[in-house]
This record gives structure tokens, C-alpha cells and sequence, in this order.
């Protein structure tokens, strides 16, 4: 699966808020990411941005009056909503959501919602205390037992120079949920740990032993896990890369710390994936207090850390899904199968470090996949669909994985 949005049809509904103005931006990005977008207007909308500049950032005609004769065949309420794969309400006013809870059908956004039964990502954006009203909150209670994907709204200065909650979220954010009801829903009900980045050894609170891992991959892997619907944990090392959306991090900084953070978290998870650099070494003694230089010895004595993936490995509930990941520079079959067995894993994903397109720091990857009935050479590619496609198999090992934690032949494609 490459593109999510490729192709997908989405309404894009847009209420009367001064945040209209933003979701120019959101539907500016959804037409790059090649989504066909159709937006629909409602009276209100058309005061704060004009339908022009929709018209030129979709690429396509704006959708606002139900009686607008086209001299088409079918209606623009039933043809719009039918047609679509997702519809994203943003912002939904406190008006169209109440409308939308009533199953009204007043104007052709509440018509078109109302004729599809395509999956809803509503972004509510308005005052706050709009938002926080009994009646708004039941509203959005009852949106969501319809099924819909209610997005909590951001606090902060808003346009009445009011503080609180009721701006737009991040269109990082929204996008995230958007991918995740476009794609199918093969995670859904499953919990998936995946841990990422490097870990730090502190030598003293200035100094620590780390490697060059950007946590890219782990990150790419947890998107690529919520998008098909699971519940996420990513363990990750520090890193300067933000949260995923819909994802929970937890913040380690040491190989100690992940240990404990990752085995606590996949004791009742169904996939463990284990993406994090971590250190093999860390210094042996750690001081409180800064070293000075003349006193830090020329050798330096390190001590074991405990292998992570090993304890998983031993610890592996039946019917549990665990990936590693083995960094290489030669030997990739041999050491990929070595590590597979070793620690008793479902799946290997080798990286060749060596290469140009592939390993620390760089967006793209090239990896060997290893499991126990066969192997298979990923294109160089993203790493955002590497993880595509690891996840895939994930899913395969999971439809096909027996009580014991074999995996059948035809279960995994790899
Ligand atoms: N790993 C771990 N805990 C460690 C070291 C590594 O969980 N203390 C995990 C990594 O997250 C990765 C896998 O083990 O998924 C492979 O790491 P790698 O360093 O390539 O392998 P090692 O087993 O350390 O083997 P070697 O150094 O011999 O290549």
C-alpha cells in the first residue's frame, strides 16, 4: 500500500468559523497527496472564504447550494455523499453539529452526510464555551455512537480573544485519522508496541554514550500500525521527532528504562516490534556529577546491557507477533536467520547499514525481511512505506499465527 489518499474521494464539509481559513491549507494538502476532493459550503462558510478559493486548491467545482441546477443526472446530496470514501467535517460549527445529531437535513452538507455511509472525521471548532455547553457535548456524544471520529479540539487564543479550547488541531494530526478510515481496519482490537530511536548511556549529567538513530523507522512503523487501526504504544529513545497522532508515547532515555517500559507494555500486547538502536554497552559507573577531564580514565570500562528483544523473545505469549530489526553491514540472510531463531522472533527486518539509501539518519530504507518460511528483499524505498509493508506481513503472520506461535506457510508471504 503506497499512498492512502491516491484516488480516494473525499468531501470535504466546511462550516461558518473564522477557522475556515485554515482548512484552504488541509484541502491544498489532500489534493497533493492526489486525493480527489470535493468541498461542500455551507451559507455561513461562504462569509469567512470564498468558494473561488476552494475551486482553485481542490481543482474541482464547490458544492453549496442543494437546488443549484447543473443540469446533471443525479443529484449533488445523494451523488456526493454516495460516492465518497471518507468525509471530513472542519470546521464543524456548533450549529451543523447539532443539525448532523438531529439527522437533519437542512442544507446540502447535512443532506450529504446524511446520504453517505462513508466514515465521518469531525474537527469541532468553536468558542469555548460554544464547545463545552451540555448540549454540544451530548451532540458529540451522540456523533460518536454513530461512528463518527470526533477530533478534540486545541486550547489556546482564539479569534473572539478568548483563552481556551476550540481551535482546529494540527492538520498533521487530522490527516493521521483521516489515513486511518481510508485504510482497512486489519488492526483493529489489536494492541501494537513498537519501540524506536537510540538509547543514552550517561557517563555523567553532560556526557552519554548514543548512536545515530533518528527513530524514523519506529515512528513510520507506529503511524503505519494506528492507520490500520490499532491501539499503539511506541517506546521511544529521545528523539526530535514529534508524536504521532492517536499514538502514546513513552519517553525513555536509557536501554534500562526501555527495558522496563517495553516489557510492561507488551505483556498483553498481539505485536511487539522492535525498532529501537539499542545500546549494547553503557558506561559501567555513572557519576552524579560532572567528570572532570583530567579524572576520566583513557579506557573506559563499559558494562552489558540486557538484550531487550531476547527477553521478549523468551517471555512470548502464544499467538504473539515479534519483529526485529538487525542492523548489518555484510551477512544479511545468515545473521538475519541467526537472530530470528535466537531470540525466537516471527520476523526479522535486516537493514543494510552499508548502503547509501538505507540505514541511520536518511528517509529511505532497503531491508531484507527474514521469517520462519522464507525471505524476501523489500525495494529501496520510504521508510514510511517499508513500514507499510512490514506491517502487511504483520498482519499475515496474525491471520495465519497458530496457538504455538508457528507460523503456517501460507499464512506469511515472506
Ligand atoms: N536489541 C535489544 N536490546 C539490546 C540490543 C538490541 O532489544 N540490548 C534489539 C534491537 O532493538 C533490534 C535487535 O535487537 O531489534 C537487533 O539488534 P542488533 O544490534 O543488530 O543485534 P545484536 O543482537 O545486538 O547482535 P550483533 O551485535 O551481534 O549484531
Amino acid at each position: 500500500m503506497g499512498n492512502i489518499f491516491a484516488g480516494k474521494n473525499i468531501v470535504v464539509g466546511v462550516c461558518g468559523s473564522i477557522a475556515a481559513f485554515k482548512v484552504a491549507g488541509w484541502v491544498s494538502d489532500l489534493a497533493k497527496l492526489e486525493a480527489q476532493v470535493s468541498v461542500v459550503m455551507t451559507a455561513a462558510a461562504g462569509r469567512f472564504v470564498t468558494p473561488l478559493t476552494f475551486a482553485a486548491l481542490s481543482g474541482n467545482e464547490v458544492h453549496s447550494d442543494m437546488f443549484a441546477d447543473r443540469g446533471q443526472e443525479r443529484m449533488d446530496h445523494i451523488g456526493l455523499g454516495r460516492d465518497a470514501d471518507a468525509l471530513l467535517i472542519a470546521p464543524a460549527s456548533a450549529n451543523t453539529i447539532a443539525a448532523l445529531a438531529a439527522g437533519l437535513a437542512g442544507d446540502l452538507l447535512q443532506t450529504t452526510v446524511l446520504a453517505s455511509r462513508a466514515p465521518v472525521v469531525l474537527c469541532p471548532a468553536m468558542n469555548s464555551r460554544m464547545y463545552r455547553h451540555p448540549a454540544t457535548q451530548a451532540n458529540l456524544d451522540r456523533l460518536r455512537h454513530f461512528g463518527y471520529t470526533i477530533l478534540d479540539p486545541d486550547s489556546g487564543m482564539m479569534a473572539c480573544r478568548e483563552e481556551g479550547e476550540g481551535r482546529l488541531p494540527e492538520w498533521e494530526m487530522v490527516r493521521e485519522y483521516l489515513a486511518r478510515v481510508l485504510s482497512p481496519p486489519q488492526l483493529v482490537g489489536r494492541k501494537v508496541v513498537v519501540s524506536a530511536g537510540p538509547t543514552r548511556e550517561p557517563l555523567d549529567p553532560a556526557r552519554f554514550l548514543s548512536n545515530r538513530s533518528s527513530g524514523k523507522m519506529g515512528y513510520a512503523l507506529a503511524r503505519a500500525a494506528f492507520r490500520r487501526g490499532a491501539e499503539v504504544v511506541l517506546v521511544s529513545g529521545p528523539t526530535a521527532l514529534s508524536a504521532p497522532a492517536g499514538v502514546r508515547r513513552v519517553p525513555v532515555q536509557t536501554a534500562e528504562e526501555m527495558a522496563v517500559a517495553v516489557l510492561a507494555a507488551a505483556a498483553d500486547a498481539d505485536v511487539v516490534i522492535k525498532a529501537a538502536a539499542v545500546a549494547d554497552f553503557r558506561p559501567a559507573e555513572t557519576s552524579r556529577e560532572k567528570v572532570k577531564k583530567e579524572r576520566i580514565a583513557a579506557t573506559l570500562q563499559l558494562a552489558r546491557n540486557r538484550d531487550i528483544l531476547r527477553e521478549l523473545g523468551e517471555r512470548k505469549a502464544a499467538g504473539q507477533i515479534l519483529v526485529g530489526f538487525a542492523a548489518e553491514s555484510a551477512d544479511f540472510l545468515a545473521e538475519g536467520q541467526r537472530k530470528l531463531a535466537a531470540k525466537n522472533l516471527d520476523l526479522i527486518a535486516v537493514n543494510d547499514i552499508g548502503g547509501t539509501g538505507s540505514g541511520f539518519e536518511v528517509d529511505s530504507n532497503q531491508v531484507l525481511l527474514v521469517s520462519r518460511t522464507g525471505q524476501e528483499s523489500l525495494p529501496q524505498t520510504s521508510k514510511e512505506h517499508t513500514a507499510e509493508m512490514i506491517i502487511d506481513r504483520v498482519v499475515a503472520l496474525l491471520a495465519g499465527a497458530s496457538p504455538g506461535g508457528v507460523v503456517p506457510g501460507s499464512g506469511c508471504q515472506v
